[in-house]
């Protein structure tokens, strides 16, 4: 095991004003999910509490373990999007632990145009039942919500991943023997009645909790009848004629101590076998990783000394140092965790790419979960490499990464595009957690080489050498301003391409958290696909 050494010279002024871009980007992505969690117009705050509801944030602190963490998925989703009226796209999802049980919960936060739904609270939903499927991990439900948000209706109703797929995946969970569990504390109408129905236990709140198929306004429309709230389906219907919910509460409190109460008879699973040491901090401070990342993402820096500052003692066991120098394997802790690191040093190249998939397949065979660091812009490019087969090597990485048993964990922490984002557990790879920091850039290609593309391809004269019109010129501006805006991490937060922009002196914490909750399910037995040689 090697001690990594650090050349960092952090008096140096490229590191100072690094250091200060970088805090102050972190700063103000600390002061929007501040705003997001906590910022609601006064009114709207007094009523709530007339109501005597507990704060959608305020209900996961009394449900989960005293003094324990909530992981929260996605804060700034819907973030500038809807005139910014869905902060957090009005749904609160993380990982919290209940006596002792990793646990997903998803809240809904009524403060938020009464807890609708739109695309992205469908999405932040179905996200977070999804880590609960892959991991194993039950779900509770704190319902609160009035629905499908009419106005959005064609974006989230009919489609297969839109509100449907909320019951869908209720019933996958259920046959997967993964306990849900509803506690209704407000409105739970429409199709959201169905989550109660298809939880394995509900708990409803007297005077506050309410599920119906159609409300009374609607009732009276359809049929004439007229109904108040309570006697169409209240609490004290629910529990006592319709059977639609188990447990009635007198407060969301007691609701809360009722949902704990219940985890106390559940079977803890087994956990997967995972090597754990103890805990030791890096050499060097997490911070200087501020000083690190580069103004311009796109000059790249020395992920060596990245890696010193998120692994325990800065020691890395690192496979094949010399070979394929632009991408960094090797074992590694974090946090007493055993893990396997792929982090990119430069661009991928026919050699650094076989590494890689040398390299994933040891951590599948050795049952070691995989820790992707992306900085990637890309494969190398042009005759030579075509010719040598990168596109054959480059499968080779993409389908282990694809088949690999382990579970993936991925942090954007600078570029990810190109097939690079797909090789390095991007997205689509299905990595049961992917975090980004705040300097992260996700395009399919740089802003500068995509202009350079769309002129030539719309030029009828395809030389190169011919100066710029002023009209290639406002295109390439264009293409420049929309490359900036679409490839930052807000941008790409907001549209959940990821689970959370993250501070990165939080980076070991959180990782360590989703490698406990992987451990929740067993890892399979590796099954790779046909590898082109
Ligand atoms: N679609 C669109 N907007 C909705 C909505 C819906 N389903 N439900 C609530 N809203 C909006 C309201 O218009 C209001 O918007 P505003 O702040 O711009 O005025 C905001 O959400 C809050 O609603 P409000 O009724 O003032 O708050 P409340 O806390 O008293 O009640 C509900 C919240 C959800 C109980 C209530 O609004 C309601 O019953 N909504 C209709 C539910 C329904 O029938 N849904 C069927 C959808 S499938």
């Amino acid at each position: 095991m090697v001690v990594l050494k650090t050349g960092l010279i952090t008096e140096s002024e490229e590191f100072i004003s690094n250091y200060q871009y970088n805090k102050s980007l972190n700063k103000n992505i600390q002061a929007l999910s501040y705003n997001v969690q906590n910022k609601r117009d006064d009114n709207i705050l007094k009523q709530h509490e007339k109501r005597g509801k507990l704060l959608a944030r305020d209900r996961i602190r009394l449900l989960i373990d005293n003094k324990s963490t909530f992981l929260e998925f996605s804060t700034l989703a819907a973030n500038d999007k809807y005139e910014n009226q869905f902060p957090g796209a009005g749904i609160v999802t993380g990982l919290g632990v209940i006596n002792g049980m990793e646990t997903v919960i998803i809240a809904n936060d009524s403060t938020v145009k009464g807890g609708t739904y739109v695309y992205e609270t469908i999405k932040k939903h179905l996200r977070a039942q999804e880590i609960a499927l892959r991991n194993n991990l039950p779900v509770v439900y704190l319902v609160d919500s009035g629905g499908v948000y009419l106005p959005e209706q064609a974006n989230v109703y009919p489609d297969s991943d839109h509100f449907g797929k909320i019951f869908y995946n209720q019933a996958r969970l259920s046959a997967e023997r993964i306990p849900q569990i509803a506690l209704v504390m407000g409105l739970c109408t429409a199709g959201g009645a169905y989550i109660p129905a298809m939880s394995d236990e509900s708990i409803i709140v007297k005077d506050i909790g309410s599920i119906f198929l159609a409300g009374p306004p609607l009732v009276k429309a359809a049929t004439g009848e007229i109904v108040t709230a309570e006697d169409l389906g209240g609490a004290i219907v629910h529990t006592s004629i319709s059977g639609v919910a188990d447990h009635l509460a007198d407060n969301e409190e007691d609701a809360l101590l009722l949902c704990r109460n219940i985890f106390k008879h559940f079977n803890k699973p087994q956990k997967q076998p995972l090597d754990k040491k103890e805990s030791k901090e890096p050499l060097y401070p997490i911070d200087d990783i501020y000083g690190l990342i580069p103004l311009n993402i796109r000059k790249g820096f020395n992920m060596y000394e990245i890696i010193a500052r998120l692994v325990d003692g800065s020691c890395f066991q690192e496979f094949k140092t010399n070979y394929g120098k632009s991408i960094i394997t090797g074992f590694a802790r974090i946090m007493g965790y055993n893990v396997g690191i792929i982090a990119n040093n430069g661009i991928l190249f026919p050699e650094s790419t076989l590494k890689a998939t040398h390299f994933i397949e040891l951590c599948c065979s050795r049952n070691i979960p995989l820790v992707f660091l992306q900085n990637i812009v890309g494969f190398m490019v042009g005759k030579e490499y075509e010719h040598k087969g990168i596109a054959k090597d480059g499968a080779k990485m993409i389908q282990a990464v694809a088949t690999a048993n382990v579970p993936k964990f991925t942090i954007i922490i600078g570029a990810s595009s190109g097939a690079g984002n797909y090789a390095m557990a991007g997205r689509a790879y299905k990595p049961n957690l992917l975090f980004i920091w705040p300097n992260a850039k996700t395009s399919v290609m740089g802003a500068e080489q995509a202009a350079q593309v769309l002129i030539s391809i719309k030029r009828k004269n395809k030389e190169s050498n011919v100066p710029m019109t002023d009209e290639e010129e406002k295109l390439k501006q264009k293409i420049l301003s929309d490359f900036e805006t679409e490839s930052s991490a807000l941008y790409s937060t907001s549209r959940l391409w990821d689970d959370g922009i993250i501070d990165p002196v939080d980076t070991r914490k959180v990782l360590a958290i989703g490698i406990s909750m992987s451990l929740n399910k067993p890892f399979p037995e590796p099954k790779p696909g046909v590898y082109r040689m």
